[in-house]
């Protein structure tokens, strides 16, 4: 069978390979590595458990740090990988600092690159996403889109690509029938029955401490209760002032978690990309908190509006929820096994 090398690191990486880990293993001789991006137990173990990942066959151990600083120990760290297991390729997925050292270093050996969640763009290069991904799109050999308009965006730059469909949405078909049975008690009588907003806020540009103040201070105008599953990164700014009581911040919790909360909230308040989408699949209502969407069908088909910085949040919100008839996007559900067939042709 054919070496291939798997990078993971950030959390919607875990996610982002649950479907795809059994799938590669029945045809390749998968090594999978973790950059250690992500490390606290409910940003990285937590997934690996829920999903029966086995444990990564190297951990890079590379932590936090600025954007260069964390790059380059990946970038030293995961080389040393590649001359030891020589894969014939190597995949890497979305757009972290993960992403792109991964996409450097193995285009720099001549391994074959190949990208999962190829062609978004927000076409905002202050947002550090669009660099990686443009970058790793531009070097990748083999990319698979989860979007038509992410096979358009290529096409315009002179990129090919395949239209596999979404792998997180493969995540979603695969593991929300478990949802009712994986949460624990305890966190269904924490979260009781009672309306509630889901919020998720992590983009660098909405975690500078006057951002999230200002955007928590709109965000209690809903008058409703806010459950708040707070990042790390914006854990680290929130302990620096109050905010209202309507808001109830809790840790990350794991995908299982996520998806009832989805599925139980009256409305989704995120900047988070993935889980624009699954608010999505779930037919919810969802305000991306910026000013621009790589997920642009979501707002086209009126489930998902942008409410840039600065723009009022209160219960008049709701009139602006105009869905459209659902159109299924990001594929069939079989994005894994598309990828997987293309890999086993052209690898
Ligand atoms: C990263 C990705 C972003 C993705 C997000 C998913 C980049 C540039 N950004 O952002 O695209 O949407 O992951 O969640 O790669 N921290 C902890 N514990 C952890 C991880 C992080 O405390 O396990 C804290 C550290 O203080 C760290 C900060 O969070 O400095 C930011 O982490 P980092 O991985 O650099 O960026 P994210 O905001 O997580
Ligand atoms: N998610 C999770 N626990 C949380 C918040 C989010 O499991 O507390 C999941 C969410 O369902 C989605 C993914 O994490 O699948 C999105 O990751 P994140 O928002 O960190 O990054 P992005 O998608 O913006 O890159």
């Amino acid at each position: 069978m054919k070496k291939l090398v798997v990078l993971v690191g950030a959390r919607p990486q875990f996610i982002k390979h649950a479907p795809l880990d059994k799938v590669l293993k029945k045809n390749f001789d998968v090594v999978l590595v973790h950059s250690g991006q992500h490390y606290d137990f409910n940003m990285s173990k937590i997934f690996f458990n829920s999903f029966g990942l086995s444990e990564p066959d190297h951990n890079l151990n590379v932590g936090s740090g600025t954007h260069s600083n964390q790059t380059n120990k990946m970038m030293v760290e995961f080389e040393k990988i590649l001359l030891e297991e020589k894969p014939s390729g190597v995949i890497v997925y979305g757009d972290t600092n993960t992403t792109l050292a991964g996409a450097i270093a193995t285009t720099k050996l001549n391994i074959p690159l190949v990208h999962i969640e190829a062609g978004l763009r927000s076409h905002n290069m202050n947002m550090p996403e669009e660099i990686n991904r443009m970058v790793t799109d531009r070097i990748s050999d083999i990319l698979f889109c989860p979007s038509k308009i992410a096979v358009e965006n290529l096409k315009n730059e002179g990129i090919k690509s395949f239209f596999s469909g979404d792998v997180m949405y493969d995540a979603f078909l695969l593991f929300k029938k478990g949802v009712e049975k994986r949460v624990d008690k305890r966190f269904k009588k924490i979260i009781q029955d009672k309306e509630f907003a889901l919020l998720t806020i992590h983009r660098e540009s909405n975690t500078k401490k006057n951002v999230l103040k200002r955007i928590l201070k709109n965000v209690s105008n809903l008058n409703m209760r806010v459950i708040f599953p707070v990042h790390p990164r914006t854990k680290k700014i929130l302990k620096t002032f109050k905010i209202n009581r309507n808001i109830e911040p809790i840790d990350p919790v794991g995908y299982f978690e996520t998806i009832y909360l989805l599925k139980k909230c009256s409305i989704v308040l995120t900047d988070s990309g993935g889980l624009q989408k699954e608010a999505y699949f779930a037919r919810k209502f969802c305000v991306t908190l910026r000013s621009e969407t790589e997920w642009v069908e979501t707002v086209r088909n009126g489930y998902n509006i942008l409410l840039p910085y600065g723009e009022k949040l209160d219960e008049n919100i709701f009139k602006r929820f105009k869905p459209q008839k659902y159109k299924y996007f990001y594929g069939n559900g079989k994005a894994s096994q598309y990828i997987n067939f293309k890999l086993k042709e052209l690898l």
